[in-house]
């Protein structure tokens, strides 16, 4: 439950530049602990804990169904408000100061 506080970790600020192709789905990683960013690795697993005898999984993976091939921009930092695309939110202060603060203690 403590490692949720910080979640979901800004992993990177910047988006990636990600060639969808037809088809095909994606995993877009929601809590930025993934090692293959933007996409999830299952990282996320780590985040459940119990309560009232449930057990809650409160990051999982966002399925992206590429409908055609395209080239997209994928948030990275998690902060946008429309995932899984960036929205640019990955510049403001606060996002960015979370980056430098969890790079500094390795989440
Ligand atoms: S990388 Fe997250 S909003 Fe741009």
């Amino acid at each position: 439950m403590e490692l949720n506080h910080q979640l979901p970790k800004a992993a990177k600020c910047q988006p990636a530049e990600v060639k969808l192709e037809a088809g095909k789905t994606y995993s877009w990683c929601t809590c930025g602990l993934s090692d293959k960013q933007p996409f999830c690795d299952g990282k996320h697993k780590a985040t459940w804990y119990e309560e009232n005898g449930t057990t809650v999984m409160p990051y999982r993976s966002l399925k992206i169904n590429a409908e055609k091939d395209e080239t997209v921009w994928l948030c990275q930092c998690k902060h946008t408000k429309n995932p899984p695309f960036c929205d640019g939110s990955h510049k403001l202060e606060e996002v960015q100061a979370k980056h430098r603060n969890q790079q500094s203690e390795e989440i």
